[in-house]
């Protein structure tokens, strides 16, 4: 039965494989449809949009120093002139899309 379990094991990985992948690629089309105009699409914030709110690009120390959960607690419950989006995704909707937010924070 140890093979048997072996097998079992890798399947379980190879799903928890994709559905990080999956993951990922929801979170860049959230990010995309829900959070871009406002943030650029590399996080920079040089859409109209970001511009004309004067939204902080990524680079910015003050994004830079916050962690994932208060980046998320600021997309839930909103921050300065963006409204909170805790009725308009879900909570793992605003993960990931913070999640690939913060791949631009370098
Ligand atoms: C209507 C424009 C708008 C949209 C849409 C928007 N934001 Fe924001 N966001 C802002 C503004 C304005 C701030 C205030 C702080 C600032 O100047 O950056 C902010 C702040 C943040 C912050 C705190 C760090 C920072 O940049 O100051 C995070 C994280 C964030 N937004 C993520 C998101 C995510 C994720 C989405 C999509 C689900 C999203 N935002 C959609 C305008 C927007």
């Amino acid at each position: 039965m140890k093979f048997r379990t072996g097998v079992t094991t890798l399947a379980m990985m190879a799903a928890m494989t994709m559905t990080a992948a999956f993951a990922q690629s929801g979170g860049a089309s959230i990010y995309k449809t829900k959070c871009q105009m406002c943030h650029g699409a590399t996080g920079m914030a040089d859409s109209g949009a970001g511009k004309a709110m004067k939204v902080k690009p990524a680079t910015d120390p003050d994004v830079k120093k916050l962690n994932e959960a208060e980046m998320i607690a600021a997309t839930k419950n909103g921050m300065g002139k963006m409204q909170p989006f805790k009725d308009k995704l879900t909570d793992a909707q605003i993960k990931d899309a913070v999640e690939y937010f913060r791949t631009f924070v370098k």
